[in-house]
């Protein structure tokens, strides 16, 4: 049987529905009357945009000294104020194959099917590995990474060995199978690639080490190494546990659930774990009642799913949990509520195999891209940034409760504080607002909103402080926030604190739905935005904005105070930023996931220096592929790239699929990557 005859856009996997219908859109409703105008977007694609933006670059001070941060997510010591691209931008591509710099070299590494565990078995290029088998292997679709020294809980900062570990967002099912996915005569689809096809999501954790000659491999039998998949089980933590919203026939008291799905990007945190984040996590999941909770509806949750893992043929509850219809008496009896164990950010220890994962519903249920910590104090709260790319969705941060020790710090940290929303408004300036039903601003605004419909929503109200960080994207609406272009990967600045995220694009915005932040209509190159906290103080309710570039052609320029800042050219040309990283040394990173023509050429990497907004491009992607992923060693020496969903047979010609797959990036002298 051939695929169901649906939208075929749905297949696309950076297809995202727009589901957010608040009344959030309008640009009036965000515009104050003391609207200021600031950075501008002109050139050749930029010309019709003049109009939109104008003068006035407040704060953002890209020259304001460090704040004396310590610990950053890692044993390494964050920033210099070496910042400068030392290497020869490379050309676009249109070329099979990757592209670095002259004096660079690059190899690729843990492709897909690599066996990291158990068995190790062999990768067949056939592609018939069983499922029992890709449980051993790594999984595909390669995205976030970080490079965690194998030495760091001993306060080590080795950059010859340590764990990488890595998401692993989606499937490519012609590649997966020896002939694609398969139908029986009944529609259902055989147990077995079902089960593959779950195994091949979730996260990779590989132990990995450097030889005397200077090659990586994985550590064969090493206990540490690891997959976690799109089956492993996993604790439901912070304040959605437990709620009668999340029970389901597996776990009748809401406290657990299986897998983790999507997964996008990721970060580390200050006490060296890994989270991993659920993104577009509702095209898993099948509901073919008549109507569907708001937990769904706000998210997309269609009557088919993009796998129909629901049709296993075996009708084991693993399977058949995927359709979220209420098929059952209660909650307890179905799984009406499985999606609502999903959307999390999701906290995996790679140094302790055994460790169940932690959905930490403290910060928030949405299409998690990623999230970026704030380099942690000691005696001060921990603070963290995520991201909801979808189109008109919204820019988060979390504040915990508690303070940060670095003696006794773990992820008890993300289960309980306050989850935020970002406001930009028209004059530079922004707002959090507390998505906190103690808040007495947001509890009035939800009052207010009682009886009103929400977008689609015909809101009744939220039983408790779980409801509200159940359907997250719904308290945001109430809450006013700013509706963004995608916001994908953030990163924070080692030298100045700036937090920065990557507005990878947005072709549905309208002339009339434009804001000072999202200046372009039908924005289909994107742009990077940051901002400085108040006061430099990461749990400030109020921040100071601009933008950083816009992506483009050459030409296009980014203009603050009637100064053109960047103007693209043919060395650092891109569209649709995604990944963003601060490397150690404070180059920022920007990875892309967009459209390639004879312009722009595959996807790709570049370099920025953030105090000169200099940028050239690094790294040029296979065709096909989006880039994204990127991590060095402590030392800098050594680059971890990831390539996601190439096309034909990457990276080995003498095999006839393409495989996801690491590029590890050197520089040929052995020198710092970038300088
Ligand atoms: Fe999975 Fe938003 O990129
Ligand atoms: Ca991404
Ligand atoms: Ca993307």
């Amino acid at each position: 049987m051939a695929k169901h005859d649906i939208d075929p856009n749905y297949l696309d996997p950076n297809y995202e529905p727009v589901v957010n219908h608040s009344e959030n859109l309008p640009f009036h409703q965000v515009l104050s009357a003391r609207m200021q105008r600031r950075a501008v977007m002109k050139g050749t694609v930029g010309a019709a945009l003049a109009s939109v933006m104008g003068l006035g670059l407040v704060a953002c001070g890209s020259d304001s000294d460090s704040d004396d941060e310590t610990a950053s997510g890692n044993t390494q010591t964050p920033g210099t104020t070496e910042r400068a691209l030392g290497f020869q931008a490379v050309p676009v591509s249109m070329d099979n194959q990757v592209v670095v710099p002259e004096g660079y070299s690059s190899k690729t590494f843990l492709p897909w099917g690599t066996p990291i565990t158990g068995s190790y078995p062999d990768y067949r290029a056939d592609g018939t590995n069983s499922g029992a088998d890709q449980e051993e292997q790594v999984g595909m679709h390669h995205d976030g990474m970080h490079f965690f020294p194998i030495d760091q809980k001993s306060g080590g900062n080795s950059s010859t060995e340590g764990l990488l570990v890595m998401n692993h967002e989606y499937i490519n099912q012609e590649a997966i199978h020896a002939e694609g996915a398969t139908y029986n005569a009944d529609g259902s689809r055989p147990a077995d690639e079902v089960r593959k096809e779950i195994a091949a999501h979730g996260v990779s954790v590989v132990h990995i080490k450097q030889d005397a000659n200077g090659e990586w491999d994985v550590v064969f039998g090493s206990p540490l190494n690891r997959r976690v998949t799109g089956g492993t089980e996993m604790e439901i933590r912070g304040p959605v546990r437990g709620y009668d919203k999340l029970f389901t026939k597996f776990s009748p008291n809401g406290t657990r659930t299986r897998g983790t799905l999507n997964n996008c990007s990721m970060g580390p945190t200050p006490w060296g774990t890994y989270l991993t984040a659920e993104e577009n996590w509702h095209g898993y999941f099948a509901n073919s009642d008549a109507t569907q909770p708001r937990e769904q509806t706000r998210h997309g949750v269609g009557s088919e799913s993009r796998y129909d893992w629901e049709l296993a043929d075996n009708k084991a509850d693993q399977y058949v949990r995927f359709n979220v219809s209420a098929l059952g008496g209660s909650a307890s009896e179905d799984y009406r509520n499985e999606a609502n164990t999903f959307g999390f950010m999701v906290e995996i220890d790679p140094f302790n195999p055994e460790s169940m994962p932690q959905k930490r519903t403290a910060l928030g249920r949405f299409g998690h891209e990623g999230v970026i910590f704030a380099p942690a104090k000691e005696g001060e709260p921990v603070v963290c940034y995520s991201g909801d790319d979808s189109r008109f969705e919204y820019i988060y941060k979390f504040v915990s409760s508690k303070p940060y020790y670095a003696a006794t710090a773990g992820g008890y940290l993300l289960d309980e504080g306050t989850l935020y929303v970002a406001r930009f408004n028209e004059d530079g300036s922004g707002e959090w607002l507390a998505l906190d039903l103690d808040n007495p601003a947001f509890a009035s605004k939800v009052n207010a909103a009682k009886g009103t419909t929400v977008g689609d929503v015909a809101f009744d109200g939220f039983e408790n402080q779980a409801d509200v960080l159940l359907n997250t994207r719904l308290a945001a609406d109430i809450a006013g926030a700013t509706p963004m272009d995608r916001p994908e990967w953030g990163a924070v600045d080692p030298n100045t604190g700036e937090v920065y995220f990557t507005l990878t694009n947005n072709t549905k915005r309208t002339e009339d739905q434009v804001n000072a932040a999202n200046p372009v209509a039908q924005n289909k190159n994107g742009h990077i935005i940051r901002w400085q906290e108040a006061g430099n103080d990461y749990t400030a309710d109020s921040f100071e904005w601009d933008i950083f570039v816009f992506a483009g052609e050459q030409g296009t320029e980014t203009v603050v105070d009637g100064d053109a800042v960047v103007t693209l050219n043919d060395d650092n040309i891109f569209n649709s930023p995604d990944g963003l990283w601060f490397d150690y040394n404070g180059r920022l990173w920007i990875q892309t996931d967009g459209y390639s023509d004879e312009t722009f050429g595959n996807q790709m990497m570049l370099a920025a220096n953030p105090e000169t907004r200099e940028i050239k491009r690094f790294f040029v992607g296979p065709q096909g592929c989006e880039v994204t992923g990127v991590v060095t060693t402590p030392d800098s020496k050594t680059m971890f790239v990831n390539i996601q969903h190439p096309r034909g047979n990457w990276p080995n010609a003498a095999e006839d699929r393409p495989r996801d797959a690491c590029v590890i990036v050197t520089r040929n002298d052995g020198g710092v990557i970038g300088a």
